[in-house]
């Protein structure tokens, strides 16, 4: 057997912990691995495919990014290609990225990605190619599976940038908006939000109120406590579009999401009087080790996706159901994100700590 794998869309903590135990259990069982380099984009140029064994993957575990680069700009039915007078054009290569993968002589394909890797996944998978997914993605975002790796890291690096707030808050008197990543989903800004004891979480699932959370800026003020900590998910928006998310879209990339905390600072500093400064966390979030979760998730993972090749199961994803790993459908989960249940107990137990969550 001869088995591909590739990385797709942005880093994550963790995948270089899957890249490992992919190729080692396909090692335990006879088999040869090989690393499709940039995404999908190594395969189309047939220039970055390398030969992965144990000697490979010695040591990497505990690495954050990805030995095989990544791009979002890898998506073959929208690829992305430059005229001769530097025009940006897409246009659809999966049928020459199946052809490759043919003449590559491979038997499975492991993707490790998120949404849109799975969605590209999906529709390679039904044009031939035997794909099993494993789900990758900081945000938490993906369904059919509890946890996504990297989300764990991301949170605990949050946490602690939260952590750190409040003391320079307290000292100076002021109002702290912290920007998390998350897209359209709210996951890290109410784990690290919660555990790092913000005073307010706002969340792309809960559209905001700006007059509640000055609100709360101000009964806090009122009890004396004169510093608030505000996190903010990138995704969120006000209830009336007055604090409105910032987004750009680019030919053949993602949504880009950022700006919503400055907005969110210059309203509370124009209503409450008081200074507010905005911290954008970014790419920190993405970068540096994996935790012991992620990393032990991204093992099991890549354990479990050549376990699936092994019984002969593709179009599917490994997903964390339970204390178990299980084979997920790939027609099951793509197109549906997963955001915080609005009913689940962590949005209650924010409400109960008297969080707000700015309704
Ligand atoms: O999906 C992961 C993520 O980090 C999001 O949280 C964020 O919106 C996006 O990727 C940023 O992407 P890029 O690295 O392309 O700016």
């Amino acid at each position: 057997m001869r088995i591909a794998i590739s990385t797709g869309g942005g880093d994550a903590p963790g995948l270089n912990a899957v890249i490992r135990a992919v190729v080692l259990s396909a090692h335990h069982r006879g088999w040869r691995s090989y690393g499709i380099q940039r995404g999908y984009e190594g395969l189309l140029s047939f220039e970055g495919v390398v030969p992965l064994g144990p000697a490979q993957v010695r040591g990497i575990t505990h690495l954050g990014g990805t030995i095989l680069g990544t791009t979002n700009r890898g998506n073959p039915f929208r690829y992305v290609m430059r005229d001769a007078d530097g025009k940006e054009h897409e246009t659809d290569r999966s049928e020459d990225m199946v052809a490759a993968f043919q003449a590559s002589g491979f038997d499975a394909l492991v993707s490790i990605g998120g949404d849109g890797s799975l969605q590209i996944s999906y529709e390679l998978w039904k044009k031939g190619l035997p794909v099993v997914c494993v789900p990758k993605t900081i945000d938490n975002d993906v369904s059919g599976t509890q946890r996504s790796f990297g989300f764990d890291t991301a949170v605990s690096t949050a946490t602690e940038a939260i952590d750190r707030l409040h003391s320079t808050a307290e000292s100076h008197d002021r109002v702290m908006v912290v920007e998390l990543m998350g897209r359209y989903a709210g996951w890290i800004a109410l784990s690290s939000g919660l555990s790092g004891s913000a005073d307010v979480i706002l969340l792309p699932e809960i559209p905001f109120d700006i007059e509640k959370v000055i609100a709360k800026i101000r009964s806090r003020e009122a009890a004396g406590r004169r510093f608030s900590i505000v996190v903010v998910a990138e995704g969120a928006r006000s209830k009336d579009g007055t604090v409105e998310l910032v987004e750009r879209r680019g030919v053949g990339t993602v949504d880009r999401l950022g700006g919503i905390g400055s907005k969110v600072a210059r309203a509370i500093e124009h209503f409450t009087g008081k200074e507010t400064r905005t911290l954008v966390l970014g790419h920190l979030q993405r970068g540096g080790s994996p935790t012991t979760y992620d990393r032990l998730l991204a093992l099991r993972f890549g354990a479990a996706a050549v376990r699936a090749i092994a019984d002969g199961v593709f179009g599917i994803m490994v997903g964390l159901r339970g204390s178990g790993i299980e084979q997920v459908p790939l027609a099951e989960i793509v197109g549906r994100s997963k955001n915080v249940p609005l009913d689940c107990d962590t949005i209650a137990t924010a409400r109960e700590l008297e969080i707000s969550l700015g309704d």
